[in-house]
């Protein structure tokens, strides 16, 4: 597996804690900063990351912003994306079982019920079910550009 991760200055700590987390699960990480805590804008970190994904390879995205809100919708914005910021480990699971999430977002500033490292993990270990989701997915990715 191999995932690619970005944050802007609000998420700088949650994102060591990912990488040092998927590195120690044996996946295999491209980080994009910002590794410093001076202000930048979380839309470019979301830009950066998709575009990298897009080359290929990638199971997945991590994006981390101060609440996880505004990187989550910048990914959005861009075709084929579906990033999920999940509450805990239940909706972080659901999001790949039920709408295949290709990036997951988290809030550097969140307060979370659960570890994020086992948010995370829930998110990886779950299995898109397909079926009647896809039938979903398709017209939620139709939606793009309306
Ligand atoms: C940056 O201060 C903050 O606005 C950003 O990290 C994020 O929370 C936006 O949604």
């Amino acid at each position: 597996m191999k995932a690619v991760i970005a944050n802007d200055h609000g998420g700088v700590e949650i994102a060591k804690m990912v990488l040092a987390h998927l590195q120690a699960r044996g996946i295999e990480t491209v980080y994009l900063g910002t590794d410093s805590t001076e202000s930048v804008d979380y839309p470019d970190y979301a830009e950066k990351a998709v575009l990298e994904f897009r080359k290929g390879g990638y199971s997945f995205g991590v994006l981390i912003c101060g609440t996880g809100i505004g990187i989550s919708v910048s990914a959005n914005k861009m075709k084929g994306v579906r990033c999920a910021l999940p509450q805990n480990k239940y909706a972080a699971e659901m999001t790949k079982r039920h709408n295949n999430a290709n990036f997951i977002a988290f809030g550097g500033r969140i307060e979370y019920s659960e570890p994020v490292t086992e948010i995370l993990d829930a998110f990886i270990d779950a299995a898109f079910e397909g079926g009647r989701h896809q039938r979903r997915i398709d017209k939620m990715m139709a939606l793009e550009g309306k």
